[in-house]
């Protein structure tokens, strides 16, 4: 006799056929128009590359297509702000919120470069190292933590020290916020230290007792090599005739820019907060569930900027759960809902969570090759399934604070553990229908990655998707 679950599709087979004729491989968004890489003849990007961040074009492709008449756009993980400051450059009034200390000063920067006459920072930049040279006392400003301890040369951290405190000197906030901004952007060229996806890879030379073969990251800058390069970079682009997309921004009224609203703090918390049917456009790009860690990866940036060992720990547990350390958020999303009276959305969610079939399927085989020890970390069921939990928190409010009739657009990658696909977009998609979407698109990316026969996985569509989706409150 012929067992039933053989001849029936498993449960995200069906889900992929349920969405199929959705799903369309979109030719002309390639990796490199969706990715931070077509950002790079923009000024602020080009001076510090955040990889995770989307393109601005994307979102200008987007916003123009869909919803040609600007209005209210948020994005609820902003990151470095593309999609902020694409949509205020077509005329949008823009609210975004971020976690990441990281991303909140990229933003700052930006905006301080908006209100700064460049006259006062070229005579500022011009005086520098002179006025630099002449500082008689310096505080100590980098405390470092366990995993940054020893990133930089002796006397690069002494010229850091000396900097800030020099920096805290100069009275304009902004010009300030500027200066700050030219050495954070270099910490990672001074550094012992590469990115290096979820862990900061050490040189050789550092003081670190390393194991395997020894890494050369080639020549390291001194900080005042590097930082003077920052900001020849970061002046010959403002007064360069193009950086007017920087500054030539639509006004209200003939006078002050479009305000933009920076919230810092997790969305998880924010979101709830806010009032129903407000925007009219959404775009956003979340963590991926790959388990990039992002405070490890910007570590140096978040010491910089004054983060502690608890601090830069309490961050990577209030992020988006994308890496095996994070600790499920249930206490913490009923401890939200509770304090606005709204304890029953919980409920609600967990639901539509709970209902998924797609979901359950991969949260069991997950759970199953663990106890195969077919996965390389113990913890990467908890992190997928609370990856989801905690994204479908945000797509229920997402569909209630949305108007309807407004787009939300979505940049995501799917992902494979111990060769199971977990077709994110899918499951995403069929959690949006359940809170008042409709699925108007899935757009796949011409090349996907991940598609070796190694990794293929045992059902279907074999290739590892990378998509927009785009999703229309009803
Ligand atoms: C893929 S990146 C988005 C990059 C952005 N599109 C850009 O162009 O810069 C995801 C962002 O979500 C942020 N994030 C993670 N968890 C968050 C949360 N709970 N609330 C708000 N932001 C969060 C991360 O810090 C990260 O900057």
């Amino acid at each position: 006799m012929i067992q039933t679950d053989k001849i029936l599709p498993n449960k995200r087979e069906r889900l992929y056929n349920y969405f199929a004729g959705k799903l369309t491989t979109a030719e002309n968004l390639n990796r490199k128009v969706v990715s931070f890489q077509a950002n790079k003849t923009e000024p602020i990007y080009r001076w510090f590359k955040y990889k995770e961040g989307f393109s601005s074009s994307l979102v200008k492709y987007f916003l123009t297509k869909y919803s040609p008449n600007p209005g209210k756009l948020l994005d609820p993980f902003a990151g470095t702000g593309t999609a902020l400051f694409a949509a205020q450059h077509l005329g949008w009034k823009s609210y975004g919120i971020e976690i990441l200390p990281v991303g909140i000063f990229v933003m700052k920067t930006r905006e301080a470069l908006c209100s700064i006459p460049l006259e006062k920072l070229h005579t500022t930049i011009n005086n520098l190292w002179n006025d630099f040279s002449q500082l008689q006392d310096c505080n100590k400003h980098i405390h470092h933590i366990s995993i940054t301890k020893d990133a930089f040369p002796e006397e690069t951290e002494l010229s850091l020290d000396k900097y800030l405190t020099f920096c805290a000197t100069i009275e304009d906030k902004n010009v300030q916020q500027v200066l700050r901004f030219a050495a954070f952007s270099v910490l990672e060229e001074i550094s012992f230290t590469r990115k290096d996806g979820q862990y900061l890879r050490w040189d050789y030379r550092s003081k670190r007792t390393l194991s395997g073969k020894p890494f050369d990251k080639g020549e390291i800058e001194t900080f005042e090599q590097a930082v003077t390069r920052k900001l020849n970079q970061l002046v010959q682009d403002l007064s360069s005739p193009h950086s007017h997309s920087l500054f030539d921004l639509p006004s209200n009224n003939g006078h002050q820019p479009i305000p933009l609203t920076i919230v810092e703090g997790s969305c998880l918390e924010e979101l709830p907060m806010m009032e129903e049917n407000v925007f009219d456009f959404i775009i956003t790009s979340p963590p991926y569930c790959n388990r990039y860690d992002y405070t490890r990866t910007y570590a140096l940036e978040l010491v910089y900027l004054g983060y502690d060992h608890t601090q830069v720990r309490d961050l990577r547990q209030s992020l988006l759960s994308c890496t095996v350390e994070n600790k499920d958020k249930i206490d913490y999303l009923n401890r939200v809902y509770s304090s606005l009276g709204k304890l029953s959305i919980v409920d609600a969610v967990l639901s539509v969570y709970n209902n998924s079939e797609a979901m359950t399927e991969t949260n069991d085989i997950l759970e199953e090759l663990n106890t195969l020890n077919r996965l390389n970390n113990n913890n990467i069921p908890r992190m997928v399934k609370n990856y989801f939990l905690e994204l479908c928190f945000t797509i229920f409010e997402m569909a209630r604070i949305i108007k309807p009739g407004g787009y939300c657009v979505m940049v995501n990658d799917n992902v494979r553990y111990g060769g199971e696909e977990i077709p994110v977009d899918l499951i995403l998609s069929e959690f949006a229908e359940k809170f008042g979407f409709n699925v108007r698109e899935i757009f796949v990316l011409p090349k996907g990655k991940g598609n070796s026969s190694q990794q293929m996985g045992n059902y279907g569509r074999t290739e590892i998707r990378k998509c927009v989706y785009v999703w229309q409150k009803i």
